[in-house]
This record gives C-alpha cells, structure tokens and sequence, in this order.
C-alpha cells in the first residue's frame, strides 16, 4: 500500500487550500492509498538559519519539529501539498518548509547522495500542488509553482501537475465553486493511481 501525505500550509483552518486537499485525500483514500494529513500549523519549526551545516551530512542541525516531518516526507510516496497564494507568492509557512528542506537539497545537489535510500524499492514518487488566490490575476500562480517544481525535484518526486483557483478569497469560499472538489477528488485518486 503506497503512503499519500498532504500538508496543509496555509494558517486558517478550515480554510479554502484544507478544504481542497481534504478532497484530494479522500480521492487518495478512495484510490487505495493510506493517507495521513500534516496541518503544518500544528508544527513548531524555525526557518532555515542559512548555517549550510546540511552541506557536509545532509541533516539539519536545528532539533524542533520539521524533523518529523523530514521522516514523513522521506517515507510519502505521494505529496499533495496545499498552500494558498500570499503576496503573489507562496504563503510564509510553505516557504519555511522549502526553506527548511534544503537539508535534501545538500544531499542531492551538494553531496550528490540519494534523497530516497530505499528508492529501488519505491522508484515512482510524485507530489502534486492544489493553490487558491484571491485576484483574478492570471500570473498568480506562476511563482509559487516554479518553486513547488523545484521542491518535489529535490523531494525525488515528479511534479505530477496542480489545481489552480483564482478569486476565492472568503474562508470556505471554494465551497461555490461549480467544480474544484470533484477536480481535485478525481486528481488525489489519479495521483495514487500512476
Ligand atoms: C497576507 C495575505 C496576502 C494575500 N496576497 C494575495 C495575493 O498576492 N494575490 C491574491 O490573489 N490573493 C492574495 N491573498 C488572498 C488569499 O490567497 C485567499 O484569501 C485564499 O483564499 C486564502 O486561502 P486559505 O483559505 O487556504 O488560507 C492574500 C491573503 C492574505 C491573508
């Protein structure tokens, strides 16, 4: 059975990016995977210090929370992760997150080891992006995906394409919206599928 986790990142529970990845969980679920939700403000974690300590063995000095969720990442055979568009970019807490990964960045790039040790076993990992914004702007998207791109690579992961939605704003918003919770069911059970 292949393990689907998503990470919820924006701080308002309940919010419009939770409430998509709770579909695409459940599409998950629905397609057999075993699925475990991260809401990553029930996380204490500091944003990277730039020490580059993670240069010379791949691991992250700072001892706080994000080293569970370094174990979960390491063990997920899908990501879904979910943030909402702040400040036409990712908002701050799914930034930290990158930020705080560059421990596999190091790994990949620095010391030029495998991210995933067991990747023979599991060689098809792939993480998918599920965004909202409030605007009508049609390039809202276009940095954050660029950068959630490059953090699956560095995940060991193939960017397996995202969900985009523009003008929803108000909390449970996407509630109204004629078809994101069946787009983004049916792409939670493809994603486990492949
Ligand atoms: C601090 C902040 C900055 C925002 N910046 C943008 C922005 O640059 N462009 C945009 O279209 N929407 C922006 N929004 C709107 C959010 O993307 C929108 O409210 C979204 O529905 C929030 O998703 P959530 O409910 O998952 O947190 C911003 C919201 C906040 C709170």
């Amino acid at each position: 059975m292949i393990t689907c986790i998503g990470i919820a990142c924006s701080p308002r529970r309940g919010g419009n990016t939770s409430l998509l990845l709770e579909q695409a969980l459940t599409g998950a679920a629905q397609g057999g995977a075993r699925t475990e939700l991260i809401t990553l403000s029930d996380y204490n974690f500091r944003p990277c210090q730039g020490c580059n300590a993670c240069s010379k063995d791949g691991e992250c000095i700072l001892k706080d929370d994000m080293q569970q969720i370094y174990q979960r990442l390491l063990a997920a055979d899908r990501l879904i992760l979910a943030a909402p568009i702040f400040s036409m970019h990712l908002n701050a807490q799914a930034k930290a997150l990158i930020d705080r990964s560059q421990r596999f960045w190091s790994t990949k790039f620095a010391l030029k080891r495998r991210v995933i040790q067991d990747a023979a076993s599991r060689p098809y990992r792939a993480g998918m992006f599920l965004s909202v914004c409030g605007t009508a702007f049609p390039d809202m998207f276009d940095c954050a995906t660029k950068v959630v791109r490059y953090y699956f690579n560095m995940l060991e992961m193939r960017y397996a394409g995202g969900h985009f939605y523009w003008q929803i704003d108000e909390k449970g918003a996407i509630r109204n919206h004629p078809t994101a919770f069946q787009e983004v069911l049916e792409a939670g059970l493809r994603l486990v599928s492949e």
